[in-house]
């Protein structure tokens, strides 16, 4: 059995991945100690867990040093990894919008600012409306912005809403629905094709609905 590496997201999503992976007989006990160690291993089950910042799992996938990682579909559509992408999770589940100051008119008589963390999202949106945009790329606490006058509307991702109702804001439109997806590295894919489709097959057995 070849062994199996696997970036996980850190945080409060990273969590729930790797609850399902352990639903799935991947179990690696150690990893739930709350030291600061991000890297586990389970010789028996053949996995090596290690802990990521959750926008750089697709990057440690795309250049061979995990060979599968759990990657939310906002990153793969903003940095477009050249990864095997293949198996719709059904968690960490959110949507790409466009938001704005309550009661927001888009005026197309003049060049529409948008202030993101997606700056490629972003403009294969509006290019796609023909709309002309200046984008003041942030790279947190996006919702302040329309609020300060920086720019006229944000491109992030909604969750429950909250922080947009907290600051007055709304959505104006939804881009695209998020989750995370399973991806996996191409060369790991062919080398290591049985181990992944295995652990991809029992992982889409307990996708939650
Ligand atoms: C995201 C996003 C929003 C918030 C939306 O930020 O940028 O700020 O979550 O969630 P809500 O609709 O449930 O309020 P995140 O907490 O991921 O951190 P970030 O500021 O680093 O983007």
């Amino acid at each position: 059995m070849k062994m199996l590496n696997i970036a996980l997201p850190k945080g409060r999503l990273g969590e729930k991945v790797y609850a399902m992976f352990e639903k799935c007989g991947y179990e690696c006990p150690e990893i739930k100690e709350n030291g600061r160690k991000l890297i586990f291993e389970n010789e028996e089950v053949g996995v090596r867990y290690f802990w990521v910042k959750p926008s750089d799992v697709s990057i440690y996938v795309e250049r061979g040093a995990a060979d599968i990682g759990v990657a939310g579909k906002d990153i793969l559509l903003e940095y477009a990894p050249d990864v095997y992408e293949f198996l719709d999770m059904n968690i960490g589940k959110c949507r790409m919008a466009v938001a704005g100051k309550k009661g927001f008119f888009d005026d197309r008589r003049k060049t529409l600012k948008v202030a993101t963390k997606f700056v490629e999202i972003a403009k294969a949106h509006y290019a796609s409306k023909c709309r002309e945009i200046d984008i003041i790329k942030l790279n947190g606490s996006i919702e302040i912005a329309p609020i300060l006058g920086l720019s006229d509307v944000i491109v992030d991702i909604v969750e429950t809403g909250t922080t947009l109702k907290e600051n007055d804001l709304e959505v104006v439109e939804t881009i695209v629905p998020i989750s995370a997806r399973l991806i996996a590295n191409k060369s790991s894919y062919k080398f290591k094709t049985e181990e992944i489709t295995r652990l991809s097959a029992a992982l889409s057995e307990i996708i939650p609905d």
